[in-house]
């Protein structure tokens, strides 16, 4: 594709220059065996195949700063009250980082043994290519039964080759069965998947919205067992709407709201979702071509597997394909962003509000008749802002789509605003004002979360069950410590 946009944009004299290059690199990955059976989750095993690549990918772990979001926009801990989102929250890092900052989250909690939670399995699901070989290792249905702990010391090893790459011939392959079964749902068919697909899908397996779907299953022995399966929620469509309606009708919901009592949904981060209706994707501009710029080495052609945001590296992405100054370019991205900030930041001030108000309303004796609208409404705004924002980079992606969810979310909490006003006043409260949540402390006090105590049990667990997950992993042989030198170990409650 890049090739036909050079072709399209620059003239073809580049356009012959960059498909020759990218032949070569094709016929270097064609079938290389990294490993003869299973999957290959050491990424240092990959390295000696592949340094170039290897040493790009190495680089993530620079991206290691801490960017705590309940400190940045507080209003997120009551729109999450009750859930742990509300606990923890983090800007995304390197993928160096992934299985690190699982660990961190107080969102996993401090298990002490491989039956106690709070979170299932699943929830190492887009951390790691240990995630493949245990899937592979003991099938899809037992990988996902049970508590995140029971994983500890074999999910090891942060987003790797093989969650992009076949270890067998080392091609482009998406290594998650829930993204096939998902596209397969929403009508595509998978032989028809072109390479150009391939450099987008790969990362659709973990940048997508999912759920948790409860699966009952008999293992071989015949017990009775439930599984939290990874689902996308596609079969209607990729749009907010769409998934919306997938859940309603399955009374889906991630948790019930502490404060507002709603029924809620969480979105995770449906970055795929968004791009496809923005103006790259239409044009069949791929997220390799931004996010994995052709790099030289030494006469040596490759792609950059250090993933991170492309404004650090202007001039091999944007500037490849458009003909602006790196001036121009930082300025329209950032443009995008502070249009985004000003819509987002209100929509989250009238949601966290509304389930203020909505609380103060259930306190004053509210019924469920009186109740039930308001809480649609919240469910449904604030499903609209989650999905428009939480992959981050979607004011970039696709502007008109975030923009566009935005304002209907403001609309729908502004209506829902407008309900609880009537009713407040009947109960006598027309004068309630929503308490300050302006700080992450505030926020988090309404919403109920112990901070100090979670972060106490958190360091005990990281003293102890950590270290014993951690020998047995290097006793398995799954995890060499050699890989994480460099590495550091920072959160929101520790730097
Ligand atoms: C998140 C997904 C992802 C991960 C992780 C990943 N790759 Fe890739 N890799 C890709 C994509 C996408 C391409 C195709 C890039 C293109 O065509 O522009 C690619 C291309 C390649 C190629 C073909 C030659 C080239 O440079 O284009 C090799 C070889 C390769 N990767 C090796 C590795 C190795 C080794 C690792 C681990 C250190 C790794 N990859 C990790 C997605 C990934
Ligand atoms: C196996 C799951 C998985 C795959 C596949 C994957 N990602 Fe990610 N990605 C993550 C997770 C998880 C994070 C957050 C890591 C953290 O903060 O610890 C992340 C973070 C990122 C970041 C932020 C990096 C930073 O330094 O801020 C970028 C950019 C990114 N991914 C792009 C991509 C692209 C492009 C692809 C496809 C080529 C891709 N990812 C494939 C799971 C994945
Ligand atoms: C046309 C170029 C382009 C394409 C295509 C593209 N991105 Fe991005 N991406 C960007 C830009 C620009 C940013 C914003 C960086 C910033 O604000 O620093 C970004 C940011 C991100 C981030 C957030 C990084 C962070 O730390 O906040 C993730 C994750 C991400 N992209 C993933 C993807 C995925 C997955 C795809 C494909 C589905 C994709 N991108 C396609 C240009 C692109
Ligand atoms: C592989 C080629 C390619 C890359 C890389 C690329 N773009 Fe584009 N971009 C396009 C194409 C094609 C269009 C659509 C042009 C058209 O149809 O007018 C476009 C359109 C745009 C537009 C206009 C969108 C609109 O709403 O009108 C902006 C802004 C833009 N790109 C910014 C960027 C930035 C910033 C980057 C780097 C992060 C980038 N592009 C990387 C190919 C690319």
């Amino acid at each position: 594709m890049k090739n036909r946009y050079k072709a399209f944009l620059m003239g073809s004299t580049l356009a012959i220059t960059a498909m020759t290059l990218t032949v070569t690199t094709m016929t270097a990955t064609a079938t290389t065996m990294v490993k003869k059976e299973g999957v290959e989750s050491h990424n240092e095993a990959w390295a000696q195949h592949f340094p170039l690549q290897y040493d790009s990918w190495k680089q993530t772990i620079q991206s290691e700063r801490i960017d705590d979001m309940l400190a940045k926009k507080p209003q997120l801990a009551v729109l999450w009250a009750g859930y742990g989102f509300a606990k923890d929250y983090n800007a995304p890092r390197g993928h160096f980082y992934a299985v690190q900052d699982n660990i961190n989250s107080l969102r996993t909690g401090a298990p002490v043994g491989p039956i106690t939670g709070p979170m299932p399995t699943a929830c190492w699901s887009c951390k790691s290519p240990d995630v493949p070989r245990m899937l592979e290792k003991v099938g899809e249905m037992e990988y996902f039964t049970g508590k995140w702990a029971k994983y500890g010391d074999e999910i090891v090893n942060p987003i790797g080759c093989a969650d992009c790459h076949d270890s067998q011939t080392s091609e482009l392959a998406l290594s998650r069965p829930y993204l096939k079964t998902a596209l397969v749902a929403s009508g595509v068919k998978l032989e028809e998947i072109t390479r150009n697909d391939m450099r987008s899908l790969a990362c659709a397996q973990c940048h997508v919205e999912y759920y948790f779907k409860k699966t009952e299953w008999t293992d071989k022995d015949g017990n009775q067992k439930t599984a939290a399966v990874v689902t996308l929620p596609w079969a209607n469509g990729l749009s907010a709407e769409a998934m919306e309606k997938y859940y309603d009708e399955i009374e889906f919901k991630d948790w019930t709201h502490q404060i507002s009592k709603t029924p809620m949904l969480k979105a995770q981060h449906p970055g795929y979702e968004l791009y496809k209706t923005g103006i790259h994707a239409r044009s069949d501009v791929s997220c390799a071509d931004c996010h994995m710029p052709s790099k030289n080495k030494d006469g040596k052609k490759y792609s950059d597997h250090n993933l991170q945001s492309p404004l650090n590296d202007i001039g091999d992405t944007c500037l490849n394909c458009h003909d602006r100054s790196e001036e121009e370019f930082r300025t329209i991205v950032e443009q995008k962003l502070q249009r985004k900030e000003q819509l987002m930041e209100i929509g989250m001030d009238n949601l966290a509000k509304a389930h203020l108000e909505a609380g103060k309303a259930w306190e004053l004796g509210a019924t469920e008749a009186e109740m039930a609208d308001i809480l649609k409404d919240i469910r449904h705004g604030q499903w609209r802002w989650d999905y428009s924002i939480a992959s981050h980079a979607s004011f970039f992606h696709a502007p008109e789509e975030t923009l566009r969810l935005l304002a209907v979310s403001n609309e729908i909490a502004q209506s829902a605003r407008l309900k609880l006003v009537k009713i407040l006043a009947k109960y006598g409260a027309v004068e309630y004002m929503a308490p300050d949540f302006s700080t992450k402390e505030k926020a988090q006090g309404l919403a109920g979360v112990p901070l100090a105590k979670l972060v106490a049990e958190k360091q005990q667990f990281k003293a102890t069950l950590l270290q014993e997950w951690n020998q047995q992993a290097v006793k398995n042989g799954t995890l060499n410590l050699d890989s994480r030198k460099g590495m550091s170990d920072k959160s929101s409650y520790s730097n």
